[in-house]
């Protein structure tokens, strides 16, 4: 029997460095978004034994290095299992991106695996097989609206954000996560000492905080400045205007200069009527939020005539992930 799963992408709604850890990983404090531009992945369990990996896309490795092999040898061990598995990679999300390709094409293959085989691990044992294959899969288990901390590998569902209208710009630059991550260290040396790295995690990690509470507020009919919280609008509004007022992606700090023709692909989609834009991960994906659909579509279109690869999505809830993984 053949499973096939829709493998999300996620972008980053901020995300602040924090210090780099004895383990070789820097703390992060992120917010993941999913959304719903995805690849397709099929799994097979057949007769036999090993992993074969299969995608016409020859930018996509197909031996043990490649995210989907690793989970699949972690959770065969794990469910003890036996059989050839064959998975199959439909791919659209670009490779190096920032998007979460490759880890959300690896949980989308740890969950059609569990279907193919009818045998499921529990869920804190998925977070950890996930988290051991890569920091960006966790946030895969959970779906919507995502805390993550620590090297971003410890997920935790946060109120969902409604449902935006998003346009993806993808460049046909590929950024490597390690050597950004080092390239930061390099640039914050010597001005940035470790104590003001903590105070910059622990500034977003208030303002979360206070969103949070202030929704908690909002639902039990106490909303910021005494609104009553009729209608959903209220408890929302103060990520949107977080959003708004700029929570930044340290990544740009160090990717732009790099790469100045991402900064002007953020100019460009800011100019095409985004409420935010910004780079996703350590890119080179750059995302705009915009007010309706329309508008995206609008955008997506006049960017594409400028020749640049555009896409008009949007957001997904929790719910929304949730209910369209499984074709
Ligand atoms: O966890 P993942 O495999 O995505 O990490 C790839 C590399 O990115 C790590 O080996 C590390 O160099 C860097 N990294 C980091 N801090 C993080 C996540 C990743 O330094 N929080």
């Amino acid at each position: 029997m053949s499973v096939t799963v829709r493998s999300f992408a996620k972008i980053n709604l901020g995300l602040r460095i924090g210090n780099l850890r004895a383990d070789g990983f820097h703390e992060l404090l992120t917010i993941y978004q999913t959304v719903a531009l995805h690849d397709v992945i099929r799994v097979q369990v057949g007769r036999g034994s090993g992993i074969e990996i299969r995608s016409e896309d020859p930018r996509v490795p197909k031996d043990e290095s490649n995210t989907c092999y690793r989970i699949v040898d972690k959770a065969t061990g794990a469910l003890n299992a036996r059989g050839r598995v064959v998975i199959e990679i439909e791919k659209c999300l670009p490779v190096q991106g920032g998007l979460g390709g490759a880890s959300g094409n690896a949980v989308a293959t740890l969950l059609a695996l569990e279907r193919a085989l009818k045998k499921e691990l529990p869920g804190p044992e998925k977070l950890r097989i996930a988290a051991e294959v890569g920091s960006d899969l966790p946030l895969f288990l959970v779906g919507g609206t995502v805390l993550g901390v620590g090297r971003g590998e410890q997920v935790y569902p946060l109120p969902d954000l409604p449902t935006l209208a998003c346009v993806v710009v993808t460049p046909d630059v590929g950024v490597s996560t390690p050597k950004v991550f080092a390239d930061w260290d390099a640039s914050q040396a010597p001005e940035l000492t470790p104590a003001d790295a903590s105070d910059r995690m622990n500034e977003f990690g208030r303002v979360l905080s206070a969103w949070l509470s202030a929704q908690q507020k909002a639902k039990s009919g106490k909303g910021l400045s005494g609104v009553s919280a009729r209608g959903r609008g209220r408890a929302e509004t103060p990520l949107l205007d977080l959003v708004r007022t700029g929570i930044e992606n340290d990544f740009e700090r160090v990717v732009f200069p790099q790469y100045p023709e991402l900064l002007e692909v953020k100019r460009v989609v800011e100019r095409a009527g985004a409420f935010y834009a910004s780079l996703s991960g350590s890119g080179s994906a750059i995302y705009g939020l915009f007010a309706t659909r329309s508008a995206a579509q609008k955008a997506a279109a006049r960017l594409q005539k400028m020749g640049v690869k555009a896409l008009a999505t949007s957001t997904l809830t929790r719910r929304q992930y949730w209910s369209r993984i499984f074709e």
